[in-house]
């Protein structure tokens, strides 16, 4: 199953020029994989840059000089859209790996608990957390859900985010689940943007299983999953491994599941604390997400591998967390980190790529660069769309967000209020102030 991206029409030829600063991401690399290292400090940027693109494919990238002396494009300045941008800065569009975008209200009750001093596990054992989202989910029409996801789509694209990974994980009865993925399914479609579905079946154990949680694995083993996988509706399958969520040995069982359907996995490891990842290796994880909690031995081994740990430090910031992912222990060991919303009511609400980068430049000890690279191609290798997604390379997706100002540096520096003025989704210019 492919991706989904809603193309309506083939959009017409479009030439961006006169960008101050293009950040094509490009790669240098012998070997394709996630950027690790000093290699995530590698931008490509071209100044005075210019990119055309045609039918939602990048054809060619360089500096505006080149493309006005292009002879193609001089021919077809009549039908081609060209935007001056005007000495802005142009980066490839935001993927956010990780949200949880299929609910229906924000927790505002959980949200003043913690602010009188509940922790997040004691609102969630106190009957809040994930599990009060799940009656709204349960009752809502599959209509609703569309508009509440397009609507959450249609901001984040607003913020620079072009590719969306949308997490089902509020329903978590077999009915609700499918309906949750079907309403995702048909957001894509209506959504230029790029949308990879995931089941989260397994996102906690929900109170009609209590005491029993084996009873409900069985019904994400042999109901939620085949059913998903059959019907196409999801490309990975996540779990929540933590205390009072899901064990090490019920994730495995869910995993050998997914991988048995011809599913991938990914996983939210080490938020409230240590996982020992070495369990799970066997599965080749596309991500390990959150990872706040995490051993030396599993950096260590995490550094030989394709999987990504997605680092969410919204849900720090909004939790009120003192910590949060040591993300230069990951980055100086060799593993691959990438950035993400984590899009959800309960501990990240927030739409902005922008923001998490400002998060992880001020509070992770990431620079710049280093935040940029996690934000866009490491995100595209955490959902293994990487020959698609995250660089500004001929082939690749027209997949631009355009911030107002001189230096890319500008987008984590000006937190709360990001300046992204051009989106371009698959060649359809989306969201410009
Ligand atoms: O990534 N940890 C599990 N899932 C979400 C929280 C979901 C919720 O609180 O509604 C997370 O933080
Ligand atoms: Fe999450």
């Amino acid at each position: 199953m492919k991706p989904r991206t809603a193309r309506t029409q083939s959009p017409k030829p479009l030439l961006l020029a006169n960008i101050g600063q293009l950040l094509t991401l490009r790669s240098a690399l012998a070997r394709p994989g996630p950027r690790r290292g000093t290699q995530l400090s590698e931008l490509g940027i071209i100044e005075n840059g210019a990119v055309l693109s045609l039918g939602g494919k990048i054809v060619s990238v360089g500096t505006t000089k080149e493309a006005l002396r292009d002879p193609w494009i001089k021919k077809q300045s009549k039908q081609l859209t060209e935007i001056d941008c005007a000495g802005k800065v142009v980066v490839p569009g935001f993927v956010d790996s990780h949200t949880h975008p299929v609910f229906v209200s924000p927790r505002l009750v959980d949200f003043e608990k913690r602010i009188e001093g509940a922790s997040y596990e004691e609102i969630a054992s106190a009957g809040g957390g994930i599990r009060s989202s799940l009656d709204g989910v349960r009752k809502a029409t599959k209509t609703a859900l569309i508009s509440k996801i397009l609507t959450t789509l249609n901001d984040m694209a607003a913020h620079g985010t072009t590719t969306v990974e949308a997490k089902s994980g509020y329903g978590l009865t077999l009915e609700s689940e499918l309906k949750s993925l079907e309403a995702i399914r048909d957001a894509g479609r209506q959504w230029p943007g790029t949308l990879v579905p995931t089941l989260l079946g397994a996102h906690v154990v929900p109170e009609e299983f209590r005491g029993c949680s084996q009873k409900y694995v069985e019904i994400v083993c042999k109901e939620m999953i085949p059913q998903a996988a059959k019907r196409n509706l999801a490309l990975f399958v996540d779990v929540f491994c933590e205390k009072g969520a899901f064990t090490p040995e019920e994730t495995e069982q869910i995993f050998d599941a997914a991988i048995r359907r011809g599913l991938s996995v990914r996983a939210h490891v080490g938020q409230l604390s240590e996982t020992a990842l070495s369990p799970f290796l066997r599965f080749h994880s596309a991500s390990f997400d959150h990872m706040d909690h995490v051993n030396e031995n599993d950096i260590a081994q995490l550094a030989k591998l394709d999987t990504v740990a997605t680092l969410v430090p919204g849900a720090n910031y909004f939790l009120g967390l003192k910590t949060y992912p040591d993300a230069r222990k990951l980055i100086d060991a060799g593993v691959p980190v990438a950035l993400a919303t984590d899009y959800n009511p309960g501990t990240s609400p927030t739409v902005s790529m922008p923001m998490a980068m400002s998060l992880a430049c001020t509070h992770m000890q990431m620079s710049p660069a280093e935040s940029l690279s996690a934000a866009t191609i490491n995100g595209a290798w955490a959902l293994r769309m990487a020959d698609r997604k995250g660089s500004i390379e001929p082939g690749k997706d027209a997949d631009f967000a355009g911030f107002n100002a001189g230096d890319y540096r500008e987008i984590p520096y000006w937190f709360g209020a990001d300046r992204c003025v051009l989106t371009v989704l698959g060649g359809v210019i989306q969201s410009s102030r």
